[in-house]
């Protein structure tokens, strides 16, 4: 099969938590189409892990930086707009907050998932949006929580939903610059991260492991978790040549798993 252009080839990208998961298949995806691609996490083991995997494949770096810290957030772009000599592609993933409710979860915790999931966005956004040429992209990657809440995961449902906010707000104000700014909400996607909540989950309700993996997919649409490619190659389209009028936008990549109709 003839493959199709993407115009990524040459592009200067910097990922977010990606040493892993969704944010590890997005970086290979990019370095597999020829970009330069910095990686990063807060821990450095795992980011090197990583790093040593990509670099057989085409150009990538690494630069540590704690996505609760808005000082990390900031240095991260300004070190990596630096280290690329530009920057035209910002995806920004972070790591999961901590499941719970409202009755269980404390003040500490909500003001930890502030900065994780608000914060950091806010502050990676503005600081790439400022380094960013025409034709540059902007892409958030969230939760499918923020059109559907999941039970006792009240840091998403409610913290990350403001994320919707800041993708329409970014994308009027760079759109005139240029600058697309798009975010996907992810669904169920088949990570170590998702492996180890079936894990918990199958031992917590005294079930097999198959017995939760069918009870969650029953409620999806393809029956099946998606994958991390499936997730990155809907970030990669958000970042190619292919999607030059999109902006403002988040597009759910969950197999249908979101009941709303709208
Ligand atoms: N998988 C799903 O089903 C699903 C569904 C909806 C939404 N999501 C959301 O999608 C995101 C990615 O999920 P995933 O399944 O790919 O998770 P994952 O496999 O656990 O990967 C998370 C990544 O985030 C990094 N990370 C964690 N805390 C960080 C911090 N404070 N600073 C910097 N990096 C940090 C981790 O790196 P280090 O540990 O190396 O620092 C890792 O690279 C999460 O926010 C998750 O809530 C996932």
């Amino acid at each position: 099969m003839e493959k199709i252009d993407l115009g990524i080839k040459g592009k200067k990208v910097i990922v977010t938590a990606s040493s892993k998961g969704i944010g590890f298949a997005t970086a290979k995806r990019f370095v597999e189409e020829g970009a330069e691609v910095i990686i990063s996490s807060h821990d450095e083991k795992n980011l090197i892990l990583a790093y040593e995997k990509l670099k057989t494949i085409g150009k990538v770096h690494y630069v540590t930086a704690d996505l609760t810290k808005a000082d990390d957030v900031a240095k991260l772009i300004d070190e990596g707009y630096k280290m690329l000599n530009g920057l035209d592609i910002f995806v920004y993933n972070t790591g999961s907050p901590k499941p719970g409710d409202l009755m269980t979860l404390t003040d500490e915790d909500w003001r930890n998932a502030f900065n994780l999931l608000l914060m950091s966005a806010v502050v990676a956004v503005r600081e790439a949006g400022k380094r960013m040429e025409k034709d540059g992209r902007i892409i958030l990657a969230t939760s499918f929580t923020l059109k559907q809440p999941m039970d006792n995961l009240d840091l998403s449902n409610v913290v990350r939903l403001s994320l919707a906010g800041l993708i329409k707000v970014a994308s009027r104000e760079l759109g005139p610059k240029g600058i697309l700014v798009n975010g996907i909400m992810q669904g169920w996607t088949l990570t170590d991260r998702l492996k180890e909540v079936v894990k918990n989950r199958a031992k917590n309700e005294n079930k097999t492991e198959e017995q939760v993996i069918d009870e969650v997919t029953r409620d999806i649409p393809l029956r099946r978790f998606g994958t991390p490619e499936e997730v990155a190659n809907v970030i990669i389209f958000l970042a190619s040549s292919l999607a030059t009028y999109v902006n403002g936008v988040l597009i759910p990549v969950d197999g249908g798993a979101i009941r709303a109709t709208l």
